[in-house]
C-alpha cells in the first residue's frame, strides 16, 4: 500500500445525491473523519445505464477523489458497485482503499443468515447484473435468494412523497409479489431506500429483518480503517459535497437525504 496518511479524507460517491444516506451513516459511525462526497447528477440515473457507461463515469470520479487526497473510497451506489467495483479496484491499485456497498451485506449474510431466505430490492441494473446471486452462491451458506427491481421507488422518493400514502401503495404492489414471499430478511439494495425503511417495516409488520446496506458499509469502512491503522483523529473535520450538475432541486434533495442542510458545489471538468 502506498503511504497513506490517516488524516486524509474519505471519498464517497454516487450517481446523485441519494448516496448521501451512505455519507450520513459514515458521518455517524466515523465522526472524526473528513468526507469528500461526489454525486454524478449529470449522469443520473445509473440504474438504467449500461455497465460500460457506468465504468467510464466512475473512473473519472475516482480520479477526482484521488486528486482530493482520498485515503479510502466508498462506492455508495449499488448500481456502480455492481457495474464497476472490479475495474475500479484495478485502476486504483494501492493508491487508496476501496469498498463498495455489496461486500458488507454479503459479510452480514454469511455471519447471520445462513440457511435463510433473503430478498433484495434495487435498480434494474443491480438486479439484472445478478451480482448478488453469484456472490451468494459462492458463500456456500445455503441461502435462498430472490431479487426484484423496483424502479418506481427512486422517483417517488425524489418527489418527496416518501411519507405519502402513494409509497405504501407502490410498496404493497412490489413487496407482495411472489418472489418476495416468505423471506426472512430484505436487503435495501439502493441508496434511496433507507428513506423508506419505516414504510417497508410497516408493510412487513416488523416480522422480517431489514438489511440497511448504508449502515453495513459504514461499519465495514470503520473496521477496515481500524485494521489498516488509518482512523483519523481530527478534531475539526471537513465535509465537502460536489455534484457534476447543479439545480436547486438537487440542493433540496441533498437536505432530505443527508438529514440536514449542506452546501453542494458544482464540479464538472
Ligand atoms: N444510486 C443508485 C443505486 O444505488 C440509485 C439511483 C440511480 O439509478 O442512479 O443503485
Amino acid at each position: 500500500m502506498k503511504k497513506i496518511n490517516a488524516e486524509q479524507p474519505i471519498g464517497i460517491f454516487d450517481s446523485g445525491v441519494g448516496g448521501l444516506t451512505v455519507a450520513k451513516a459514515v458521518a455517524e459511525v466515523l465522526p472524526n473523519e473528513s468526507i469528500i462526497y461526489f454525486g454524478d447528477t449529470a449522469h443520473l440515473p445509473y440504474g438504467d445505464k449500461s455497465q460500460q457507461a457506468i465504468q467510464g463515469y466512475t473512473i473519472r470520479i475516482v480520479d477526482f477523489l484521488l486528486g482530493k487526497g482520498a485515503k479510502a473510497i466508498l462506492i455508495a451506489c449499488h448500481s456502480a458497485s455492481a457495474a464497476a467495483y472490479d475495474v475500479l479496484k484495478n485502476y486504483i491499485g494501492d493508491r487508496a482503499l476501496l469498498i463498495n456497498v455489496i461486500d458488507p451485506v454479503l459479510q452480514l449474510l454469511e455471519e447471520k443468515y445462513a440457511g435463510k431466505s433473503i430478498g433484495l430490492i434495487g435498480t434494474k441494473f443491480t438486479v439484472w447484473s445478478q451480482i448478488y446471486q453469484r456472490r451468494i452462491a459462492a458463500l456456500d451458506a445455503n441461502i435462498v435468494f430472490q431479487a426484484l427491481s423496483t424502479p418506481l421507488l427512486v422517483p417517488i422518493i425524489e418527489e418527496g412523497l416518501f411519507k405519502h400514502q402513494v409509497i405504501d401503495l407502490v410498496l404493497a404492489e412490489y413487496l407482495s409479489r411472489f418472489s418476495l414471499q416468505n423471506i426472512d430478511a430484505l436487503i435495501l439494495g439502493c441508496t434511496h431506500y433507507p428513506i423508506i425503511k419505516q414504510a417497508i417495516t410497516r408493510f412487513f409488520q416488523g416480522k422480517i429483518d431489514i438489511i440497511d446496506s448504508a449502515q453495513a458499509a459504514a461499519i465495514t469502512l470503520k473496521e477496515l480503517l481500524t485494521e489498516q491503522q488509518l482512523l483519523a483523529d481530527n478534531i475539526k473535520t471537513s465535509r465537502k459535497f460536489y455534484v457534476s450538475d447543479y439545480t436547486p432541486a438537487f440542493a433540496e434533495l441533498a437536505k432530505m437525504f443527508f438529514g440536514e442542510g449542506i452546501n453542494l458545489e458544482l464540479y464538472n471538468q
